[in-house]
């Protein structure tokens, strides 16, 4: 496997940190961690997989939304990433910590040099230490008035829903934009096709986002869904959370990699829904909705309905068929189409 960039440059580096607690905030997930050669080194992540991974070898590792550590000293070194508020709002976190040496890392096609900039007219004073295989290393003078600096920066989006649902968006959160037009298209389809034909229906909605999908159900058709909601972001899982909470609906939210953590799932569920992702970082990545789609008869039970929207462009077909063996399409549009398979 080719090295990742990030680790390449970061390499360069190692032997000057190696005096002082390193903490890897954000680190993307394909990033190798064991490559980072450094006797107090530890992680702080909303990444479930860079989580995994970090406990795997071992390293102190936090998982927002659950607690950050109360205090982070030594160097904090921030990976930027690809949506800039996600960033601001992780550099107000490190505002939280103002004794610590803030750095900044990231990829060129990641944004770092936009991001830059953007500090940059915001008066943040930052200083170049290294840019070398497309990436950029910086250096952020962390003070506690630069929380004031980044008020308005980085922070949750609230804006209203379908059946006026009110929705609530973390930074780098899926929908931080607004509803998403496929997922939009698929609540269209469940209003018009969908029949919850039994009092509990047990749901999974995988890929929860801000939670949207499952809490649109639970609105139009009240008291009969019990509802799980996965995602591998910590900030989608948080932003669920705060969604619920402020429609007065309960759920379940559970972090986990495609199937990875709901194994107590299988053969349960009802109904799944998913806007499935297919994404990683920058690339398309169609492992992912594979994954969710071939893996899903195994969790539904006898005649459980799984419904997805995807992009027409998107080949889950194929999959669909291979995986359930017949499926029908809802509705499509000019780009998306909602599918509907069965047990
Ligand atoms: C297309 S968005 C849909 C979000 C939400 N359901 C909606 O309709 O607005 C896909 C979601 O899948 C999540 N995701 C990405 N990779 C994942 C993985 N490996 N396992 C579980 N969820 C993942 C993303 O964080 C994102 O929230």
């Amino acid at each position: 496997m080719p090295i990742h960039p990030l680790n390449a440059l970061l390499s360069r580096h190692l032997a000057d940190w190696q005096t002082q607690p390193l903490n890897l905030l954000a680190p993307p997930p394909d990033l190798a961690l064991d490559a980072i050669q450094h006797p107090q080194l530890s992680c702080v992540t909303t990444d479930w997989r860079s989580h995994c991974q970090a406990q795997h070898l071992g390293l102190n590792s936090s998982f927002f939304p659950d607690a950050l550590p109360a205090d982070l000293a030594g160097i904090n070194l921030l990976f930027w990433p690809k949506a800039h508020q996600e960033g601001f709002w992780w550099l107000k976190k490190m505002c939280g910590f103002p004794h610590a040496t803030g750095l900044i890392v990231g990829e060129n096609r990641g944004g770092i040099k936009a991001a830059i900039k953007q500090l940059s007219r915001l008066d943040v004073a930052l200083e170049k230490i290294d840019a070398a295989r497309h990436c950029v290393l910086v250096e952020i003078k962390i003070s506690e008035s630069l929380a004031g600096v980044l008020a308005q920066e980085g922070r949750t989006q609230v804006f209203t829903g379908p059946d006026g649902l009110q929705l609530h968006a973390l930074p780098g959160t899926f929908s931080q934009k607004g509803m998403d037009a496929g997922s939009e298209l698929l609540i269209d389809a469940l209003r018009q096709a969908y029949q919850p034909a039994k009092t509990r229906i047990n749901t999974l909605d995988l890929g929860c986002g801000c939670g949207l999908l499952g809490a649109w159900l639970m609105r139009h058709w009240p008291n009969r869904f019990e509802l799980t909601g996965s995602d591998v972001s910590g900030l989608a899982l948080a932003s669920a959370q705060q969604t619920f909470a402020h429609n007065q609906l309960e759920g379940v939210f559970l972090a986990s990699d495609i199937f990875d953590q709901l194994d107590h799932l299988k053969g349960q569920l009802d109904l799944l829904i998913s806007n499935p992702p297919f994404h990683t970082g920058q690339a398309t990545d169609y492992d992912l909705a594979q994954r969710l789609i071939l893996q899903a008869p195994q969790y539904l039970k006898k005649d459980g309905e799984c419904w997805i929207v995807a992009n027409r462009f998107l080949p889950y077909a194929q999959w669909l068929d291979q995986a359930f063996g017949h499926f029908t399409k809802v509705l499509e549009t000019g780009k998306f189409t909602v599918y509907r398979a069965q047990r």
